[in-house]
């Protein structure tokens, strides 16, 4: 499916998500003939740039960002709708300009008056720009065209803060023309979720209580916060990633079979299980929070969280953190799912382990199954992606003696076809008018209210506990499963 006549117009232009990810995924998108000819990008923001200026600065970034090789024709089509306006978020007279240009391009490029308004922006620029998107008339479609408006997490900071930001979208686009990105969801492995849990038949009958023992869920990051102390700080890894990626894989998970695909009966069936999830009553327990101090990483020194460039010595904010949650339904009653994220941990890896209950019985002695673990299906979201199931198998010799095997599908050996970069697929889905695979106001919201009690009892009596760059976290982290008889599979 190709994307038809439209422009996007990007407010947040020269931030760092803008540079690294969605200006090389339009000219991927282009350059596999995703994107039409017609297709228009305004760049908004506060340089003072020319369209040149901000056609090379795209350019640049292109080069260092596209993943389907550079071509210059592919660039020269491209550059050929691109556009810049000067001026700051609440300046009516910018959003004047703002208009001509849009104007120009349905003239020019013939993008049929059909416009999305990506918003990589903080959070607090939203009323602002949605504003003056009303004021100018913008966001109002005429003759069957359309308008739609992407936005860029952090959607909010809890539950309060999220219904405020709402209400100001909501003011100026309807629900269905409202994108929420959360890019993990336009991970193809995260997609295969749906594709290895539904098509199939042999994983369901086990995916629950009567042989599930716990889930695992895992998204590391070797890095540490980089330049982006000013967004992160006072944020922390819950709100940064447990509140959308995590608490979306989790949902994908956990769900119930939707009757379809679509994106109504997807959605509903993440929200009801978002909505049966509860916390465990001690959260002193049943959660952690850590912050890495300086250590050897990959050979490497890194300093640690507090020594960053632009963090207050005496930040409190959690780079590290770990939860449990039970889900209150028939089919996982009992089974805890325990999250993790962090950065500066052992190494990069998402993944979801299924771990399994025991045999009730072992026909064997005791000492042939001394190196038996449980089973377990590991969903590998990244890097190596694929699926691994961990069982046991005799091991070769005159003994009856079981170890741990794994059996593995790797993407890269049984796929010759490239995955699209996350950002892709999204950007095109939205382009398109299909919205599966972004979040309802409704999902978030279920989503901060699942976190926020664990973060207003951080922020009361938990702050975080250190843990060394390049390990797998706190010492807590680690008590939290030991309590339960249970230990985080090391990735
Ligand atoms: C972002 C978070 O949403 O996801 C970052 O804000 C994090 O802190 C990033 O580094 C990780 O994305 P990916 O696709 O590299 O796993």
């Amino acid at each position: 499916l190709i994307a038809g006549p439209s422009s996007m117009v990007m407010f947040g232009v020269t931030g760092d998500l803008a540079k690294k990810k969605l200006l090389p995924a339009i000219y991927d998108l282009t350059n596999r003939s995703l994107l039409p000819p017609s297709f228009g990008l305004v760049g908004f923001g506060r340089r003072d740039w020319s369209h040149e200026d901000f056609a090379d600065y795209v350019e640049e970034a292109v080069k260092e960002g596209a993943r389907t090789g550079f071509r210059q024709s592919v660039m020269d089509q491209l550059r050929g709708g691109l556009r810049f306006v000067t001026g700051e978020f609440d300046e009516t007279a910018a959003y004047e300009r703002l208009t001509d240009v849009v104007k120009e391009l349905d003239e020019t490029r013939g993008t049929g008056g059909n416009h999305a308004f990506y918003l990589s922006i903080p959070p607090k620029a939203f009323p602002q720009v949605c504003e003056q998107l009303a004021n100018s008339g913008l966001n109002a479609s005429e003759n069957g065209s359309w308008r739609r408006v992407v936005i860029e997490k952090p959607f909010g900071h809890n539950l309060e803060s999220a219904r405020e930001l709402n209400d100001v979208v909501e003011k100026v686009f309807d629900e269905e023309d409202v994108f929420r990105i959360d890019h993990y969801l336009g991970k193809e492995t995260v997609q295969n979720l749906l594709a290895f849990r539904f098509a199939n038949q042999m994983f369901e009958p086990v995916w629950n209580a009567n042989y599930v023992d716990h889930v695992q869920i895992t998204m590391a990051e070797d890095i540490g916060i980089g330049s982006r102390a000013g967004y992160y700080d006072g944020i922390g890894t819950a709100r940064d990633v447990i509140q959308n990626h995590l608490l979306q894989l989790f949902a994908l998970t956990a769900m119930e079979e939707p009757i379809s695909f679509e994106a109504a009966d997807l959605r509903a069936e993440k929200e009801k299980v978002l909505a049966a999830v509860e916390l465990p009553g001690d959260l002193a327990t049943s959660t952690a929070r850590g912050q890495y101090v300086g250590g050897w990483q990959g050979g490497q020194w890194v300093k640690g969280y507090l020594e960053e460039e632009g963090i207050p010595e005496d930040s409190e904010t959690e780079t590290f953190a770990a939860m449990q949650l039970n889900v209150n339904t028939r089919r996982w009653a009992g089974v805890p799912f325990y999250l993790r994220a962090g950065k500066r941990l052992g190494r990069r890896v998402t993944e979801i382990a299924v771990v399994f209950k025991s045999a009730p019985f072992l026909p064997f002695n005791d000492t042939d199954t001394k190196d038996l673990g449980q089973n377990s299906i590991v969903i590998r979201i990244q890097p190596d992606e694929g699926v691994t199931m961990r069982f046991g198998s005799k091991v070769p010799g005159s003994q009856m003696e079981v170890r741990d095997v794994s059996m593995d599908f790797v993407y890269g050996s049984s796929f010759t076809e490239e995955s699209p970069e996350a950002y892709e697929r999204l950007i095109l889905d939205m382009l398109l008018g299909d919205p599966p695979l972004f979040p309802r106001q409704r999902e978030v919201e279920l989503s901060w209210a699942i976190l926020d009690p664990v973060t207003e009892f951080w922020a009361e009596s938990m702050p975080p506990s250190p843990y060394r760059a390049g390990t797998w976290g706190p010492q807590t982290a680690h008590d939290m499963l030991a309590r339960d008889g249970r230990h985080w599979r090391r990735p």
